[in-house]
């Protein structure tokens, strides 16, 4: 054995690393840390011996010294190095620290070449090189990279990559990396007497290691081509399991849609001769934008009109649309650090907003943006795991992907905007966007230089603007609309609320659309822009002979919650006038919001409650009868505030009371205005399918008439969705249907789902929908079904979507997670438990749904933490889930 071998350490890349407990609590990483690698890898060079279960990988690195004296630090996980050469020579001047290869190196420039052994079938981590089905594929960010070889593994160290790969044709007869295929052929037989091939590819833009990938399997293509604007012809690729063709489609035509609309959008052109879609079933996340070779969690790819509703279709247009942005937006210009997240996320999730709204309706998306984030980033905000969306610190990157860096991020930048654009009769952001990518092409760059170069491209001064990167917290808007003489004067105030380890902050400019109405016209003289940058400000508005309706914060313009003090009234007025119809349907929700909340609260008179219903009543009738209303913006307008939204607005938040109060509600509406909710039900059941916006919208009309209906007229909702579901062409109106059934207690409901079951067997994504439709039902036994599904043959903790489809659903279902007996939080946390040393990250995702104790009520709550003190005293916890216990905790 040469000097350079060590004994090696078992080589499989499992759980190793990340279950193996921490000896002590996991290190803390500071942005302020931040120092520039003192190594740069301009080169690599991989090598891959495929085998599902055993893999062996050569990295040969080309390295430059960056800084003077430092050692060549290469980070490892659950790896070990089988032999180390320094210039083409065996090595003994390397030493492990930790899980660190380190090398003493004399002079500037060196070839590193590094062996190691993977085993990809033992990795459930689903990090790093691992199996599904039979095929192989590669997950690289985060820190992924470091469980294939050793390596600077950080976004700022840029590298040309190189990539060979060889192995059994029988297994892999697909052979993929990022770039372009240079080179391939036939190889010799292997051990087993199995032939073999081989393929190089070679990437020609330098990128970070997360940005890498590999997959090898038995995958076929659905191919098409986009002609660049510059005259480029691309391939394009979307490659699935043999038999899923069929339902590639929708996802190429989102493909091509998003290549022509970044042209002419932002200017962006792509920019090799080949692009790759790959889709696993077996994913973290939603999907992942490798340079040239984007890996797609199956969901996001997969959709034909029998298996996938429009939501599903929106939802693979946005993703698909989502990582193809990336190529520009953290690709071209990547991320200096993990704590610039938001810096690639943010903008790209503006990107994809945007996007989706050109390629559809600008209104109803922007409902629906706003709604995710009041459901999943508010909470964030003011919960124990709050941070800003550049954070400060973290001990597990993994855990900081997050509705904060991901949407809040992209709210920030929709505000700049539209402080840009307002007004402006030119796309001023549009300008600073082309600065942004012409001054950092080719760079790993921070939030600051994005900041900077959009105040620069804009014109906008941003210096106070720039609290909102280092800020965490939803800001709360006050505002008092006064009248005297003919000027109307705005009174506004804003508090930013304290959050974990923030102990004060600093107001923060905040720009708000809004427009004053003249009662009488029901019209009003424009919309203006103001920016509130102080704790406090006030504005006149001269003009107003009689006091006007205040419509504020249109468009959602910024992300902030808002207390207008809007009487029941004017409420009515804006729900009925508003010709912002963000505007619209936030009048009709404050209604309802401020009436549920009072009732839940206790606090409601008889004549109160009745009063209240009757306005909401009429505000719903209106939405019901507009014939201008198109179908879609009629499903949004229809759907009741959340649950999660509504417990935000107390301090201490009653589960139970919620649901009583919203299902009352929803009940006592269908109960009052039920002609016109079978009618409804009627008309857009004879709507025949199609993919078309008023087809979608009658179908989404559809299902929230059965929604009504299932509260208020629970036998009629049973026969017409059962009669629904019997009819169905499509998954929506089959899936809508089947989710009224599985609240009910109707003997439509077993035998559905028993249909529904039979009639999808095999087809796992389906399937989910089977788990998730049961656990988020609004059924009263909806605890004991997720009970007995766990032990379903068709459960698994294995698969990540098929975990998130059972429990997932099931944390967002207050009614059954907060069951007053605290077995939901025993069964989340038991969960969390199993899954970690699985999937640690999957495993920490669910913490977050404990971690709300304090907004909880009091014996609930106490419950809670009692889960979470249970997890944290489990003798081994990964990074992953210890971060955010004891973050919950804390
Ligand atoms: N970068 C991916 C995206 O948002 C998300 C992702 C993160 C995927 C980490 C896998 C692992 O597009
Ligand atoms: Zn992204």
């Amino acid at each position: 054995m040469d000097i350079a071998s060590r004994p090696s350490e078992p080589a499989e890349n499992t759980a190793v690393a990340n279950a193996a407990p921490p000896p002590a609590a996991p290190a803390v990483i500071r942005r302020e840390d931040y120092t520039p690698p003192a190594w740069l890898v301009p080169e690599v060079s991989l090598d891959f011996a495929l085998g599902v279960d055993g893999t062996r990988v050569v990295s040969d690195l080309l390295v430059r010294r960056n800084a003077p004296g430092q050692p060549l630090r290469l980070s490892g996980d659950g790896i070990a190095a089988r032999e180390v050469l320094v210039d083409g020579r065996p090595s003994n001047h390397w030493r492990m620290e930790g899980a660190d290869l380190v090398i003493d190196l004399e002079g500037d420039e060196h070839r590193v070449s590094i062996e190691t052994a993977l085993n990809p079938a033992a990795n459930s981590q689903l990090m790093g090189l691992y199996a599904s089905n039979g095929m192989l594929c590669t997950q690289c960010e985060a820190e992924g990279f470091r469980r294939i070889t050793f390596h600077p593994d950080r976004p700022d160290v840029l590298s040309v990559y190189r990539v060979r790969m060889a192995g059994p044709k029988a297994d892999f007869p697909i052979l993929l990396s990022n770039g372009n295929c240079v080179a391939s052929g036939e190889g010799p037989p292997n051990e087993n007497g199995e032939d073999t091939h081989w393929a190089e590819w070679h990437d020609p833009w330098p990128k970070p290691s997360y940005l890498f990938a590999l997959v090898a399997g038995d995958l076929v293509a659905t191919s098409d081509s986009f002609t660049t604007m510059n005259g480029r012809k691309v391939d394009l690729n979307i490659w699935v399991r043999p038999g899923d063709e069929s339902r590639t489609h929708h996802a190429m035509r989102s493909l091509i849609n998003s290549m022509k609309w970044d042209e002419e959008a932002f200017g962006r052109e792509y920019d090799l001769d080949l692009f790759n879609i790959v889709a696993v079933s077996d994913f973290n996340m939603g999907a992942m934008e490798n340079k040239g070779l984007n890996v797609f969690n199956t969901r996001y790819v997969l959709a034909d009109p029998e298996t996938a509703t429009d939501g599903d279709y929106d939802a693979v247009e946005g993703v698909i649309g989502h990582e193809y942005f990336h190529n520009w937006s953290g690709n071209r210009i990547t991320c200096r650090d993990w704590f610039q997240l938001s810096l690639k996320e943010g903008f790209t999730v503006l990107r994809d907003q945007m996007f989706s709204a050109a390629m559809g309706s600008e209104p109803v998306k922007r409902i629906e943006d706003v709604r995710v984030l009041r459901a999943a980033q508010f909470p964030e905000d003011s919960g124990p795991l709050a941070h800003p969306i550049r954070p400060d610190s973290y001990q597990e990157i993994s855990n900081f992907y997050t509705a904060t860096v991901y949407n809040k991020g992209a709210e920030v930048i929709r505000m700049m905007r539209s402080m840009a654009n307002f007004g402006a009769g030119a796309d001023r952001f549009r300008k600073g966007t082309d600065l942004y990518f012409d001054r950092h092409d080719g760079e790993a760059a921070t939030c600051e230089d994005f900041v900077k170069a959009i105040e620069d491209g804009a014109g906008l001064d941003l210096t106070r603007f720039r609290l909102w990167y280092s800020q965490a917290g939803t800001p709360r808007v006050t505002a008092r609309l006064a009248h005297e003489g003919d000027v109307a004067t705005l009174h506004l105030t804003q508090e930013v609320p304290l959050t974990p380890g923030q102990a004060s902050k600093q107001p923060m400019p905040i720009p708000l659309r809004l427009a004053l109405f003249d009662r009488a016209s029901g019209k009003h003289g424009g919309e203006q822009l103001v920016v509130l940058d102080q704790a406090e400000a006030s504005f006149t508005f001269p003009g107003h002979a009689e006091a006007p309706v205040l419509s504020l914060n249109r468009g959602f313009s910024a992300p902030v919650a808002i207390d207008a003090a809007t009487s029941q009234e004017d409420l009515v007025f804006l729900a009925a006038h508003d010709d912002d119809p963000f505007a619209r349907y936030e009048a009709l929700q404050s209604l309802i919001v401020r009436h549920l909340v009072a009732a839940a609260a206790e606090e409601l008179s008889d004549d109160e409650r009745f009063t209240g219903r009757h306005a909401i009543a009429s505000a719903i009738a209106a939405v019901l009868d507009d014939t201008a209303l198109d179908d879609l913006m009629r499903g949004e307008l229809l759907i009741l505030p959340g649950e999660g939204y509504l417990a935000e607005q107390f301090a201490q938040a009653d589960p139970t009371a919620i649901r009583r109060e919203r299902e009352g509600l929803k009940g006592w509406l269908a109960q009052a205005l039920l002609a016109r909710f079978t009618a409804l039900h009627d008309r857009a059941s004879a709507v025949p399918f199609s993919l078309e916006a008023a087809a979608r919208g009658a179908r989404k009309v559809k299902t929230q008439a059965l929604v009504y209906l299932a509260a208020g007229a629970p036998e009629e909702a049973a026969r017409r969705a059962a009669a629904q579901y019997d009819a169905a062409d499509n998954m929506t109106d089959r899936q809508g249907a089947l989710m009224t059934l599985c609240g009910l207690d109707t003997p439509g409901r077993a035998e559905k789902l028993a249909d529904f079951h039979a009639r999808y067997a095999g087809n796992a994504l389906v399937i989910d929908k089977w788990f998730s439709l049961q656990a988020g039902s609004l059924h009263g036994d909806a605890l004991a079904h997720v009970k007995a599904l766990a032990d379903h043959p068709d459960f698994t903790l294995g698969n990540p979507n098929r975990v998130r489809s059972l429990y997932m659903a099931f944390a967002a279902n207050p009614a059954a997670f907060h069951d007053p007996s605290g077995e939901g939080y025993r069964i989340i946390a038991d969960l969390i438990l199993a899954l970690d040393p699985i999937n640690a990250q999957t495993a920490a995702r669910f913490v977050p749904s404990l971690g709300r104790w304090r907004r909880i009520e009091p014996a609930r709550a106490a419950m809670m933490r009692a889960e979470l003190e249970r997890i944290a005293a489990a003798p081994s916890l990964s990074r992953d889930t210890f971060e955010q216990v004891t973050r919950s905790l804390g």
